[in-house]
Protein backbone atom coordinates (compact mmCIF):
# COMPACT_ATOMS: atom_id res chain seq x y z
CA UNK A 1 0.00 0.00 0.00
CA UNK A 2 1.37 3.32 -0.58
CA UNK A 3 0.08 5.96 1.68
CA UNK A 4 -0.15 9.67 0.49
CA UNK A 5 0.31 12.65 3.12
CA UNK A 6 -2.39 12.51 5.68
CA UNK A 7 -4.47 16.05 4.47
CA UNK A 8 -4.28 15.14 0.89
CA UNK A 9 -6.69 16.77 -1.46
CA UNK A 10 -8.67 14.40 -3.32
CA UNK A 11 -10.93 15.68 -5.82
CA UNK A 12 -12.22 15.75 -9.12
CA UNK A 13 -12.17 19.23 -11.49
CA UNK A 14 -14.84 20.34 -14.39
CA UNK A 15 -15.41 23.42 -16.09
CA UNK A 16 -19.22 25.61 -16.52
CA UNK A 17 -19.45 25.24 -20.44
CA UNK A 18 -18.10 21.77 -20.52
CA UNK A 19 -21.11 20.69 -18.20
CA UNK A 20 -23.63 23.18 -17.33
CA UNK A 21 -25.65 23.90 -20.42
CA UNK A 22 -28.52 25.97 -19.83
CA UNK A 23 -26.61 29.08 -21.69
CA UNK A 24 -29.59 30.84 -22.60
CA UNK A 25 -31.39 30.76 -18.84
CA UNK A 26 -31.99 32.61 -15.85
CA UNK A 27 -30.17 35.95 -17.58
CA UNK A 28 -26.95 34.54 -18.70
CA UNK A 29 -24.81 36.50 -21.11
CA UNK A 30 -23.44 35.21 -24.83
CA UNK A 31 -19.79 33.84 -24.33
CA UNK A 32 -17.63 33.40 -26.95
CA UNK A 33 -17.67 29.42 -26.93
CA UNK A 34 -21.53 30.41 -27.95
CA UNK A 35 -20.63 32.19 -30.70
CA UNK A 36 -17.68 29.77 -31.64
CA UNK A 37 -19.62 26.46 -31.31
CA UNK A 38 -22.49 28.04 -33.70
CA UNK A 39 -19.57 29.47 -36.20
CA UNK A 40 -19.63 26.69 -39.08
CA UNK A 41 -16.76 24.03 -39.11
CA UNK A 42 -15.37 24.99 -35.50
CA UNK A 43 -16.91 21.57 -33.93
CA UNK A 44 -16.44 18.28 -35.06
CA UNK A 45 -19.00 17.15 -34.05
CA UNK A 46 -21.60 20.14 -34.93
CA UNK A 47 -22.08 20.10 -31.28
CA UNK A 48 -22.24 22.92 -28.40
CA UNK A 49 -22.38 23.45 -24.90
CA UNK A 50 -26.22 24.42 -24.81
CA UNK A 51 -27.13 20.92 -23.02
CA UNK A 52 -23.78 19.73 -22.33
CA UNK A 53 -24.20 17.48 -18.99
CA UNK A 54 -27.41 18.93 -17.68
CA UNK A 55 -25.39 19.99 -14.82
CA UNK A 56 -27.19 23.21 -14.49
CA UNK A 57 -30.24 21.64 -13.27
CA UNK A 58 -28.86 18.08 -12.24
CA UNK A 59 -25.59 19.34 -9.85
CA UNK A 60 -27.74 17.73 -6.71
CA UNK A 61 -27.38 14.48 -8.31
CA UNK A 62 -23.63 15.15 -9.29
CA UNK A 63 -22.74 16.24 -5.95
CA UNK A 64 -24.11 12.64 -4.56
CA UNK A 65 -21.40 11.03 -7.21
CA UNK A 66 -18.76 13.13 -5.78
CA UNK A 67 -20.12 11.98 -1.64
CA UNK A 68 -20.67 8.76 -3.41
CA UNK A 69 -16.45 8.67 -4.13
CA UNK A 70 -15.62 9.96 -1.20
CA UNK A 71 -14.74 13.39 -2.23
CA UNK A 72 -12.76 15.77 0.11
CA UNK A 73 -12.96 18.63 -3.01
CA UNK A 74 -14.72 19.91 -6.01
CA UNK A 75 -12.94 21.90 -8.69
CA UNK A 76 -15.42 23.68 -10.76
CA UNK A 77 -15.39 26.82 -13.06
CA UNK A 78 -18.13 29.81 -12.62
CA UNK A 79 -19.37 31.14 -15.69
CA UNK A 80 -18.50 35.24 -15.78
CA UNK A 81 -21.54 35.63 -17.90
CA UNK A 82 -24.05 34.03 -16.04
CA UNK A 83 -22.40 36.65 -13.22
CA UNK A 84 -21.96 39.52 -15.04
CA UNK A 85 -23.96 39.35 -18.71
CA UNK A 86 -22.09 42.91 -20.03
CA UNK A 87 -18.49 41.65 -19.01
CA UNK A 88 -18.37 44.26 -16.70
CA UNK A 89 -21.02 46.26 -14.29
CA UNK A 90 -24.51 44.95 -13.90
CA UNK A 91 -24.60 41.70 -11.68
CA UNK A 92 -26.73 39.02 -12.50
CA UNK A 93 -27.97 37.86 -8.77
CA UNK A 94 -29.78 34.82 -10.29
CA UNK A 95 -26.20 33.83 -11.32
CA UNK A 96 -24.42 34.17 -8.04
CA UNK A 97 -27.35 32.04 -6.31
CA UNK A 98 -26.40 29.52 -8.27
CA UNK A 99 -22.96 29.52 -7.23
CA UNK A 100 -23.96 30.00 -4.19
CA UNK A 101 -26.61 27.18 -3.61
CA UNK A 102 -23.48 24.44 -4.96
CA UNK A 103 -21.51 25.74 -2.76
CA UNK A 104 -23.96 25.40 0.29
CA UNK A 105 -24.31 21.95 -0.78
CA UNK A 106 -21.28 20.90 -1.63
CA UNK A 107 -19.82 22.01 2.17
CA UNK A 108 -22.72 20.13 3.41
CA UNK A 109 -21.44 17.27 1.61
CA UNK A 110 -18.28 17.65 3.19
CA UNK A 111 -16.64 18.58 -0.08
CA UNK A 112 -14.21 21.90 -0.30
CA UNK A 113 -15.43 23.80 -2.94
CA UNK A 114 -12.24 24.97 -5.25
CA UNK A 115 -13.02 27.49 -7.89
CA UNK A 116 -11.68 28.29 -10.71
CA UNK A 117 -12.72 31.88 -12.20
CA UNK A 118 -11.46 32.12 -16.05
CA UNK A 119 -12.06 28.36 -17.55
CA UNK A 120 -12.71 29.78 -21.25
CA UNK A 121 -16.24 31.16 -21.50
CA UNK A 122 -15.51 34.96 -22.00
CA UNK A 123 -18.41 37.09 -22.50
CA UNK A 124 -18.53 37.43 -25.72
CA UNK A 125 -19.67 41.25 -25.65
CA UNK A 126 -15.72 41.68 -24.05
CA UNK A 127 -14.25 39.75 -27.28
CA UNK A 128 -16.20 42.48 -29.40
CA UNK A 129 -14.15 45.08 -27.54
CA UNK A 130 -11.07 43.67 -28.11
CA UNK A 131 -11.03 40.30 -25.80
CA UNK A 132 -7.97 38.86 -24.09
CA UNK A 133 -5.09 41.13 -26.43
CA UNK A 134 -6.79 44.47 -25.03
CA UNK A 135 -5.33 45.57 -21.38
CA UNK A 136 -9.20 46.55 -20.56
CA UNK A 137 -10.65 42.58 -20.41
CA UNK A 138 -8.33 42.25 -18.23
CA UNK A 139 -9.19 45.03 -15.94
CA UNK A 140 -13.09 43.63 -16.60
CA UNK A 141 -11.56 40.64 -15.22
CA UNK A 142 -10.27 41.75 -12.04
CA UNK A 143 -13.63 43.13 -11.35
CA UNK A 144 -15.64 40.10 -11.81
CA UNK A 145 -12.99 38.95 -9.75
CA UNK A 146 -13.95 40.85 -6.86
CA UNK A 147 -17.77 40.61 -7.45
CA UNK A 148 -17.78 36.99 -6.97
CA UNK A 149 -15.01 36.79 -4.46
CA UNK A 150 -17.24 39.37 -2.61
CA UNK A 151 -20.35 36.64 -2.73
CA UNK A 152 -18.56 33.35 -2.38
CA UNK A 153 -15.39 34.13 -0.07
CA UNK A 154 -17.48 33.46 3.45
CA UNK A 155 -17.28 30.27 1.99
CA UNK A 156 -14.63 29.63 -0.81
CA UNK A 157 -11.18 29.70 0.53
CA UNK A 158 -9.33 28.38 -2.80
CA UNK A 159 -9.11 30.40 -5.75
CA UNK A 160 -7.50 29.12 -9.36
CA UNK A 161 -7.50 32.74 -11.20
CA UNK A 162 -6.74 31.33 -14.69
CA UNK A 163 -6.95 27.36 -16.39
CA UNK A 164 -4.56 27.27 -19.16
CA UNK A 165 -3.28 30.37 -20.09
CA UNK A 166 -1.15 29.04 -22.99
CA UNK A 167 -4.67 27.27 -24.19
CA UNK A 168 -6.45 30.53 -24.30
CA UNK A 169 -3.91 32.40 -25.90
CA UNK A 170 -2.42 30.08 -28.44
CA UNK A 171 -5.36 28.02 -29.61
CA UNK A 172 -7.43 31.00 -28.98
CA UNK A 173 -5.66 34.10 -31.06
CA UNK A 174 -2.37 32.38 -32.40
CA UNK A 175 -3.34 29.16 -34.11
CA UNK A 176 -7.21 29.68 -33.82
CA UNK A 177 -8.10 25.81 -32.66
CA UNK A 178 -10.62 27.56 -30.02
CA UNK A 179 -12.85 30.34 -29.47
CA UNK A 180 -12.44 33.40 -30.47
CA UNK A 181 -10.64 31.69 -33.31
CA UNK A 182 -7.74 34.43 -34.03
CA UNK A 183 -4.24 33.19 -35.74
CA UNK A 184 -2.10 36.15 -35.14
CA UNK A 185 1.01 35.71 -33.36
CA UNK A 186 1.34 39.23 -32.21
CA UNK A 187 -2.68 38.97 -30.72
CA UNK A 188 -1.38 35.48 -28.93
CA UNK A 189 1.14 37.09 -27.17
CA UNK A 190 -0.82 40.64 -25.88
CA UNK A 191 -3.29 38.23 -24.67
CA UNK A 192 -1.49 35.59 -22.24
CA UNK A 193 0.05 38.83 -21.39
CA UNK A 194 -3.10 40.39 -20.30
CA UNK A 195 -4.25 36.97 -18.55
CA UNK A 196 -1.01 36.72 -16.20
CA UNK A 197 -1.42 40.64 -15.63
CA UNK A 198 -4.87 40.44 -14.54
CA UNK A 199 -4.06 36.90 -12.66
CA UNK A 200 -1.31 39.28 -10.68
CA UNK A 201 -3.78 42.01 -9.98
CA UNK A 202 -6.81 39.52 -9.04
CA UNK A 203 -4.60 37.41 -6.73
CA UNK A 204 -4.79 40.85 -4.74
CA UNK A 205 -8.10 41.40 -4.73
CA UNK A 206 -8.73 37.93 -3.66
CA UNK A 207 -6.53 38.16 -0.82
CA UNK A 208 -8.04 41.42 0.26
CA UNK A 209 -11.55 39.99 -0.26
CA UNK A 210 -11.01 36.31 1.49
CA UNK A 211 -10.01 35.42 5.02
CA UNK A 212 -7.20 32.86 4.73
CA UNK A 213 -7.86 32.67 1.27
CA UNK A 214 -5.39 30.30 -0.85
CA UNK A 215 -5.00 31.68 -4.20
CA UNK A 216 -3.05 30.33 -7.05
CA UNK A 217 -3.29 29.83 -11.19
CA UNK A 218 -3.49 26.52 -13.06
CA UNK A 219 -0.75 26.18 -16.04
CA UNK A 220 -1.01 23.04 -18.51
CA UNK A 221 2.33 21.87 -18.52
CA UNK A 222 3.64 19.82 -21.09
CA UNK A 223 7.86 18.55 -20.87
CA UNK A 224 9.31 18.58 -23.71
CA UNK A 225 11.74 15.37 -24.24
CA UNK A 226 14.18 14.94 -27.23
CA UNK A 227 13.73 12.46 -29.74
CA UNK A 228 17.42 11.50 -29.81
CA UNK A 229 20.72 13.28 -28.33
CA UNK A 230 21.50 15.17 -31.13
CA UNK A 231 22.07 19.45 -30.66
CA UNK A 232 19.58 20.03 -33.37
CA UNK A 233 16.51 18.11 -30.73
CA UNK A 234 17.76 19.50 -27.90
CA UNK A 235 17.33 22.76 -29.63
CA UNK A 236 14.06 21.72 -31.25
CA UNK A 237 13.15 20.80 -27.30
CA UNK A 238 14.21 24.27 -25.51
CA UNK A 239 12.21 26.24 -28.16
CA UNK A 240 8.98 23.82 -27.26
CA UNK A 241 9.79 24.00 -23.93
CA UNK A 242 10.04 27.76 -24.11
CA UNK A 243 7.08 28.60 -25.68
CA UNK A 244 4.74 25.86 -23.76
CA UNK A 245 6.00 25.96 -20.14
CA UNK A 246 8.64 28.84 -19.61
CA UNK A 247 6.70 31.68 -21.31
CA UNK A 248 4.29 31.35 -18.29
CA UNK A 249 6.42 29.97 -15.37
CA UNK A 250 9.07 32.25 -15.60
CA UNK A 251 7.29 35.55 -15.39
CA UNK A 252 5.16 34.19 -12.84
CA UNK A 253 8.11 33.63 -10.66
CA UNK A 254 9.56 36.76 -11.08
CA UNK A 255 12.56 36.24 -13.96
CA UNK A 256 10.71 38.18 -16.79
CA UNK A 257 9.94 36.40 -20.31
CA UNK A 258 12.27 34.37 -21.46
CA UNK A 259 14.32 35.73 -24.05
CA UNK A 260 15.20 32.78 -26.30
CA UNK A 261 11.75 32.38 -27.12
CA UNK A 262 11.51 35.77 -27.93
CA UNK A 263 14.47 35.94 -30.26
CA UNK A 264 12.95 32.53 -31.89
CA UNK A 265 9.83 34.34 -32.49
CA UNK A 266 11.73 37.28 -34.18
CA UNK A 267 14.13 34.91 -36.28
CA UNK A 268 10.96 32.90 -37.40
CA UNK A 269 9.32 36.43 -38.40
CA UNK A 270 6.35 35.65 -36.37
CA UNK A 271 6.45 39.15 -34.66
CA UNK A 272 8.00 42.08 -35.49
CA UNK A 273 11.08 42.72 -32.90
CA UNK A 274 12.14 41.84 -30.18
CA UNK A 275 10.68 44.78 -28.41
CA UNK A 276 7.24 43.54 -26.23
CA UNK A 277 5.24 46.80 -26.55
CA UNK A 278 2.61 45.13 -24.48
CA UNK A 279 4.31 45.28 -21.27
CA UNK A 280 4.14 48.56 -19.24
CA UNK A 281 6.08 49.55 -16.58
CA UNK A 282 5.33 47.66 -13.15
CA UNK A 283 3.42 44.38 -15.54
CA UNK A 284 6.22 41.95 -14.36
CA UNK A 285 5.91 42.59 -10.70
CA UNK A 286 2.34 42.14 -10.66
CA UNK A 287 2.87 39.10 -12.70
CA UNK A 288 5.15 38.08 -9.95
CA UNK A 289 2.15 38.87 -6.92
CA UNK A 290 3.49 35.92 -4.44
CA UNK A 291 0.92 32.68 -5.09
CA UNK A 292 -0.09 30.30 -2.04
CA UNK A 293 0.07 27.18 -4.72
CA UNK A 294 0.57 26.70 -8.27
CA UNK A 295 -1.85 24.41 -10.29
CA UNK A 296 -0.61 21.78 -12.91
CA UNK A 297 -2.31 19.92 -15.82
CA UNK A 298 -1.12 17.34 -16.69
CA UNK A 299 -2.08 14.82 -19.66
CA UNK A 300 1.31 13.92 -21.60
CA UNK A 301 4.38 14.93 -22.39
CA UNK A 302 5.84 15.61 -26.21
CA UNK A 303 8.97 13.88 -27.51
CA UNK A 304 10.28 16.69 -29.67
CA UNK A 305 12.62 16.44 -33.28
CA UNK A 306 14.13 18.91 -34.94
CA UNK A 307 12.17 20.43 -38.35
CA UNK A 308 15.32 21.76 -40.32
CA UNK A 309 15.94 18.95 -42.81
CA UNK A 310 14.09 21.49 -45.96
CA UNK A 311 11.77 18.55 -47.00
CA UNK A 312 10.69 18.10 -43.12
CA UNK A 313 9.47 21.08 -42.87
CA UNK A 314 6.54 20.75 -42.93
CA UNK A 315 6.63 17.34 -40.80
CA UNK A 316 5.25 17.73 -37.28
CA UNK A 317 8.02 18.89 -34.88
CA UNK A 318 6.61 16.18 -32.03
CA UNK A 319 6.87 12.55 -32.66
CA UNK A 320 5.03 10.05 -30.29
CA UNK A 321 7.84 7.20 -29.74
CA UNK A 322 5.81 5.14 -27.54
CA UNK A 323 2.35 3.29 -28.92
CA UNK A 324 0.02 3.77 -25.63
CA UNK A 325 -1.66 6.39 -26.90
CA UNK A 326 -5.40 7.78 -25.50
CA UNK A 327 -8.34 9.30 -28.06
CA UNK A 328 -6.68 11.83 -27.92
CA UNK A 329 -3.21 10.89 -29.32
CA UNK A 330 -1.80 11.85 -26.44
CA UNK A 331 0.82 9.65 -25.29
CA UNK A 332 0.80 7.85 -22.09
CA UNK A 333 3.82 8.83 -19.99
CA UNK A 334 3.45 8.78 -16.15
CA UNK A 335 6.80 9.19 -15.53
CA UNK A 336 7.15 12.41 -16.75
CA UNK A 337 4.47 13.43 -14.04
CA UNK A 338 7.08 12.46 -11.50
CA UNK A 339 10.01 14.75 -13.53
CA UNK A 340 8.14 17.09 -14.44
CA UNK A 341 7.26 18.28 -10.71
CA UNK A 342 10.54 17.43 -8.87
CA UNK A 343 11.61 19.53 -11.86
CA UNK A 344 9.16 22.67 -10.71
CA UNK A 345 9.75 22.01 -7.01
CA UNK A 346 13.66 22.53 -7.70
CA UNK A 347 13.46 25.22 -10.43
CA UNK A 348 10.61 27.46 -9.12
CA UNK A 349 9.82 26.20 -5.29
CA UNK A 350 6.41 26.97 -6.02
CA UNK A 351 5.54 25.93 -2.60
CA UNK A 352 2.20 23.53 -2.36
CA UNK A 353 0.86 21.99 -5.67
CA UNK A 354 -1.63 20.77 -6.98
CA UNK A 355 -2.82 18.76 -10.10
CA UNK A 356 -5.52 20.46 -10.81
CA UNK A 357 -6.36 18.43 -13.84
CA UNK A 358 -5.12 14.60 -14.83
CA UNK A 359 -7.38 12.23 -16.94
CA UNK A 360 -7.54 10.28 -20.25
CA UNK A 361 -9.79 10.45 -23.19
CA UNK A 362 -11.05 6.55 -23.96
CA UNK A 363 -14.62 5.77 -25.48
CA UNK A 364 -15.62 2.77 -23.17
CA UNK A 365 -19.05 2.36 -23.20
CA UNK A 366 -21.26 0.36 -20.67
CA UNK A 367 -20.96 -3.33 -21.25
CA UNK A 368 -23.98 -6.33 -21.45
CA UNK A 369 -23.59 -6.07 -17.76
CA UNK A 370 -24.11 -2.49 -17.59
CA UNK A 371 -20.94 -1.23 -15.89
CA UNK A 372 -18.57 0.64 -17.69
CA UNK A 373 -14.82 -1.26 -17.81
CA UNK A 374 -12.26 1.46 -18.68
CA UNK A 375 -9.73 -0.69 -18.11
CA UNK A 376 -7.10 1.85 -19.85
CA UNK A 377 -8.40 4.76 -17.56
CA UNK A 378 -8.12 2.74 -14.65
CA UNK A 379 -4.25 1.79 -15.89
CA UNK A 380 -3.53 5.34 -16.89
CA UNK A 381 -5.07 6.68 -13.66
CA UNK A 382 -2.97 3.91 -11.22
CA UNK A 383 0.25 4.80 -13.14
CA UNK A 384 -0.43 8.88 -13.00
CA UNK A 385 -1.03 8.18 -9.23
CA UNK A 386 2.20 5.91 -8.61
CA UNK A 387 3.95 8.88 -10.23
CA UNK A 388 2.52 11.47 -7.93
CA UNK A 389 3.63 9.05 -5.08
CA UNK A 390 6.99 8.76 -6.48
CA UNK A 391 7.50 12.94 -6.34
CA UNK A 392 6.11 13.22 -3.06
CA UNK A 393 8.85 10.59 -1.88
CA UNK A 394 11.28 12.81 -3.57
CA UNK A 395 10.40 16.09 -1.94
CA UNK A 396 8.02 17.24 -3.81
CA UNK A 397 5.00 19.13 -1.45
CA UNK A 398 2.22 17.34 -3.43
CA UNK A 399 -1.14 18.72 -1.63
CA UNK A 400 -3.75 17.43 -3.63
CA UNK A 401 -5.21 15.63 -7.12
CA UNK A 402 -7.93 16.38 -9.31
CA UNK A 403 -9.20 13.84 -11.88
CA UNK A 404 -10.29 15.27 -14.89
CA UNK A 405 -13.04 14.73 -15.44
CA UNK A 406 -16.15 13.77 -12.63
CA UNK A 407 -18.09 13.50 -16.17
CA UNK A 408 -17.81 12.72 -19.64
CA UNK A 409 -18.28 16.06 -21.14
CA UNK A 410 -18.11 18.47 -23.98
CA UNK A 411 -14.31 18.75 -25.40
CA UNK A 412 -14.05 22.19 -26.99
CA UNK A 413 -13.71 21.73 -30.72
CA UNK A 414 -13.54 17.92 -30.45
CA UNK A 415 -17.31 18.41 -28.97
CA UNK A 416 -18.62 15.17 -27.47
CA UNK A 417 -16.75 12.90 -29.04
CA UNK A 418 -13.86 12.28 -26.83
CA UNK A 419 -14.86 11.57 -22.98
CA UNK A 420 -12.81 11.90 -20.01
CA UNK A 421 -15.25 11.52 -17.82
CA UNK A 422 -14.68 8.99 -14.11
CA UNK A 423 -18.83 8.70 -14.67
CA UNK A 424 -19.94 8.03 -18.34
CA UNK A 425 -22.53 10.13 -19.40
CA UNK A 426 -25.73 9.11 -21.72
CA UNK A 427 -26.28 11.65 -23.72
CA UNK A 428 -29.75 10.72 -24.64
CA UNK A 429 -30.99 10.19 -21.27
CA UNK A 430 -28.26 12.00 -18.85
CA UNK A 431 -28.01 9.04 -17.06
CA UNK A 432 -24.79 8.91 -15.38
CA UNK A 433 -23.16 5.70 -14.87
CA UNK A 434 -19.50 5.66 -12.48
CA UNK A 435 -16.96 3.80 -14.84
CA UNK A 436 -14.62 1.19 -13.18
CA UNK A 437 -12.27 3.97 -12.45
CA UNK A 438 -14.54 5.91 -10.53
CA UNK A 439 -14.61 2.62 -8.10
CA UNK A 440 -10.70 2.37 -7.93
CA UNK A 441 -10.93 6.21 -6.94
CA UNK A 442 -13.23 5.66 -4.33
CA UNK A 443 -11.41 2.96 -2.93
CA UNK A 444 -8.24 5.22 -3.57
CA UNK A 445 -9.55 8.26 -1.40
CA UNK A 446 -11.05 6.13 1.26
CA UNK A 447 -7.88 4.54 1.84
CA UNK A 448 -5.94 7.70 1.00
CA UNK A 449 -3.62 5.43 -1.01
CA UNK A 450 -2.61 2.97 -3.88
CA UNK A 451 -2.92 -1.31 -3.41
CA UNK A 452 0.54 -2.02 -4.42
C1 LIG B 1 -7.55 20.90 -20.10
C2 LIG B 1 -8.73 21.80 -20.02
O1 LIG B 1 -8.63 22.61 -18.88
C3 LIG B 1 -10.06 21.05 -20.03
O2 LIG B 1 -11.06 21.98 -20.22
C4 LIG B 1 -10.03 19.98 -21.09
O3 LIG B 1 -11.26 19.34 -21.21
C5 LIG B 1 -8.94 18.99 -20.76
N1 LIG B 1 -7.67 19.68 -20.75
C6 LIG B 1 -8.83 17.83 -21.72
O4 LIG B 1 -8.40 18.27 -22.96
Amino acid sequence: MRQFPPDFLWGVATSAYQIEGATRVDGRGESIWDRFAATPGKIQDKSDGSVACEHYRRWPEDIELMRWMGLKSYRFSIAWPRILPEGRGRVNAVGVDFYSRLVDSLLGAGIEPFVTLYHWDLPQVLEDQGGWPARATGDAFVEYADVISRALGDRVKRWITHNEPWCISYLGYGNGEHAPGHKDWSKMLAAAHTLMVSHGNAVKVLRSNVKHAEVGITLNLTPGEPASPSPEDADATRDFDGGFNRWFLEPLYGRGYPQDVIEDHVKAGRIPSSHLDFIQPGDLETIATPTDFLGVNFYSRAVLRSNRIPEEQNAPRTVFVRPDKTDMDWEVAPQSLTRLLVHLEKEYKPGPIYITENGCAYSTAPSADGRVHDVQRVEYLRGHLEACGDAIAQGVKLAGYFAWSLLDNFEWAYGYTKRFGLVWVDYATQQRIPKDSAHLYRDVVAQNGLDG
